[in-house]
């Protein structure tokens, strides 16, 4: 047996998930509230500190969450490595604060919101989506956010924004695993209109009541649960409205593989898995894979008349 001195071991793996998550709330909230009296609001910033006057949203599902555990510890984020464990790992060295979204292209109100003022945009609601990544895993995440809509009406989009494109900070100083050209960076990821304007796509600035981790994507990310998990790109800086279909990161990596639409479809296979099942994290035996990962009812109608072998 490998013997460890105490001061290897973190706390995580000697204490009781809940008490170790109680302890660690505890002392962020003695670290908010004294960051608090000295710089006001900008304690909100913190990754971990409670996100308050969160509403209830009809869009949740009432499924058993994945342990906040797994949800900040098995994570991909290439800008802090390729393992499952490297973003948990590594994101500390992003800089959440200030920072800056920038709404560009086809809008009539074009404009750099301060993350503080994003988040006064809209009330925030908690929503429990289903999420499937494409390499054959899926968790329900209880997301704090607000609808991506909220923000597209109050930039006015014109007549020619037919799509949007998202793009992620890029700056290795921080993000050590751009360093490596394992992707194109920045990461880049996109919509089309309609799907970017569906109540289901939100932005996520939390989640489990909590501000995001920066592994899950802090400041703020998208989620779009229909879609495989790659879709739902993190740490944005810009979101711009184009009238061509954008080139995305994983398109321009291995086109034959991962198309533009993404939708989680057990019927279209990767090239080289299939789709027809997931692992949900926790369990043991696979489950099947829904069809639009369980929102067909709200989305099936965005994608009428399509084939969507061609468009996967
Ligand atoms: N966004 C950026 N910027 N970089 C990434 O590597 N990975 C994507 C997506 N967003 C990724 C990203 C993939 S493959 C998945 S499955 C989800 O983030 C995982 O989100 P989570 O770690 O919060 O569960």
């Amino acid at each position: 047996m490998l013997i460890r001195q105490s001061g290897d071991v973190p706390a995580s793996e000697i204490t009781p998930r809940e008490i170790y998550r109680e302890r660690r709330r505890f002392m962020q909230g003695m670290g908010a509230l004294a960051a608090g009296a000295l710089l006001g609001s900008a304690a909100d910033a913190q990754a971990g500190a409670r996100l308050t006057g969160v509403r209830a949203s009809p869009y949740t599902l009432n499924e058993e969450k994945t342990p906040y555990r797994d949800v900040t510890t098995y994570n991909n984020f290439y800008e802090f490595g390729t393992g499952k464990s490297d973003p948990s790992e590594n994101a500390g060295s992003l800089k959440t604060r200030p920072w800056t979204v920038a709404i560009e292209g086809e809008v009539g109100r074009p404009g750099t919101y301060d993350i503080d003022t994003l988040l006064k945009l809209a009330p925030l609601e908690e929503r429990v989506y289903r999420m499937r990544c494409v390499e054959g895993w899926s968790m329900v995440i209880p997301w704090i956010g607000f609808p991506l809509s909220q923000l597209i009406r109050r930039a006015a989009p014109t007549g020619n924004a037919r799509y949007v494109e998202f793009v992620t900070l890029d700056d290795p100083g921080q993000m050590p695993g751009q360093r490596s050209h394992v992707l194109d960076w920045p990461y880049v990821e996109g919509l089309r209109m309609d799907e970017a304007m569906h109540p289901l796509t939100i932005l996520a600035v939390g989640l489990y009541g909590e501000v995001l981790p920066n592994q899950n994507g802090a400041p703020i990310r998208l989620v779009v649960p229909w879609k495989y998990g790659f879709k739902s790109a993190k740490s944005l800086v810009r979101i711009r409205f184009v009238e061509k279909q954008p080139l995305t990161t994983w398109m321009r990596a291995a086109p034959r593989e991962y198309g533009f639409y993404s939708n989680v479809n057990p019927h279209v296979d990767h090239p080289r898995w299939s789709q027809a099942k997931e692992r949900r994290i926790g369990e043991f035996f696979k489950r099947d894979t829904l069809m639009f990962n369980g929102y067909g009812a709200q989305v099936a109608q965005l994608y009428r008349g399509m084939d969507l072998q061609r468009y996967f």
